[in-house]
């Protein structure tokens, strides 16, 4: 599987808690498939509810179908739905006063969510679509749920589902709102610093929590066969993209998976955190994003969008303090 690269199939008590985003379609759903069929709890935390149980059925079904047949003994897998909608802070807000209501630990916190090749759109905040749902309302998700995570018990860990795209990425960090005109949005710097974004973010966090029970390791999926592409507008680059799925250049969500679910599920790598994946191997990232001045303005800056929406535990709570 994924060029000789594979994950382990970990056993995992129904007590161990994933929340993952975006898990309804894609690289996500696989994610969300495999670390149920191991044994875990997980929560997909999608915004559409409708999606998100059509694919919950079609886990327990696939499931039943490739798994169970060899071995004879079924189970319901351990999955369950929560709305949160990437576009809109408040949304966050809820989803993550919901989740402490419910008292749960959490285990691996998984941000793959994402948009990205479409052309300009603003969110309910007023904030450029991908910097909002790639960046910043995950960012804030993860803030929120330090203090659960931290007591949570050994080996929890946090992913980021980000790309090699984040070459494309001119970072300026004046400027990570979008405020030009819409027929000059440049869609491709803006994905690849959002996804520049989440591993400066790798990076920072493995600094500030150092010696905790946390990890943070972000990894690229590799050129995938999803619905990333469905609000790309222009058409030959609709035709390139469904040319490289149909003549299998591009992986299956599966092999697309394949790092994430490693990281989320491989006992080895339980205490390995501050990298950036590929095919299940650390890969360098170019020196803009190693660079730590660049990534503390991020990192600030990120705080400034969040401001009305944090609270200053949750604040020190991502400085590890
Ligand atoms: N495919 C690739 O080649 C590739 C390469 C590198 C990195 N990635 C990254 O991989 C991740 C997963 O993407 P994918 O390829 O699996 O694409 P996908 O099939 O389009 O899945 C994206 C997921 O994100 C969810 N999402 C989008 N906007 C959201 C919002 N406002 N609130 C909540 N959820 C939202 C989608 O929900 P809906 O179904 O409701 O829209 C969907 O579940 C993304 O972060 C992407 O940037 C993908």
């Amino acid at each position: 599987m994924c060029g000789g690269q594979s994950f382990p199939n970990v056993p995992l008590s129904k007590d161990r808690i994933f929340i993952i985003t975006g898990a309804n379609t894609g690289i996500g759903y696989e994610i969300a498939k495999h670390c149920a069929i191991m044994g875990a709890t997980v929560i997909l935390a999608c915004r559409s509810e409708n999606r998100a149980r059509s694919a919950m059925e079609r886990m327990q079904q696939e499931y039943e179908s490739e798994v169970i047949t060899a071995k004879g003994n079924s189970k319901p897998l351990a999955l369950e739905f929560m709305q949160v909608d990437f576009g809109s802070f408040k949304s966050v807000v809820n989803f993550c006063e919901e989740f402490k209501k419910s008292g749960r630990q959490l285990h691996v916190l998984f941000c793959n969510a994402g948009l990205g090749f479409g052309p300009y759109s603003a969110t309910s905040d007023g904030l450029e679509a991908t910097l909002q749902v790639n960046y910043l309302s995950q960012f804030l998700m993860v803030a929120k749920l330090m203090r659960i995570m931290e007591k949570s018990g050994p080996d929890c860990r946090i992913i980021f589902t980000s790309s090699r795209a984040y070459k494309y990425a001119r970072i300026d960090v004046s400027k990570m709102n979008y405020t030009g005109t819409e027929e000059d949005f440049p869609k491709w710097d803006y994905y690849g610093r959002s996804k520049a974004y989440q591993i400066m973010q790798t990076y920072i966090m493995a600094r500030r929590m150092k010696g905790s029970n946390i990890t943070v390791n972000s990894y690229h999926p590799g050129i995938v066969a999803t619905e990333l592409a469905r609000d790309v507008t222009e058409c030959w680059l609709k035709c390139f993209a469904s040319c490289i799925f149909k003549c299998r250049c591009a992986r299956s969500p599966l092999q697309g998976a394949t790092c994430g679910i490693d990281l989320a599920v491989n006992p080895e790598h339980a205490s390995v955190t501050g990298h950036f994946w590929f095919t299940c191997r650390i890969e360098e990232p170019q020196a803009f994003i190693r660079d730590l001045d660049t990534q503390e303005k991020v990192w600030k800056e990120t705080f400034v969008f969040l401001k009305d929406y944090i609270t200053e535990d949750e604040i020190n709570a991502m400085d590890g303090k």
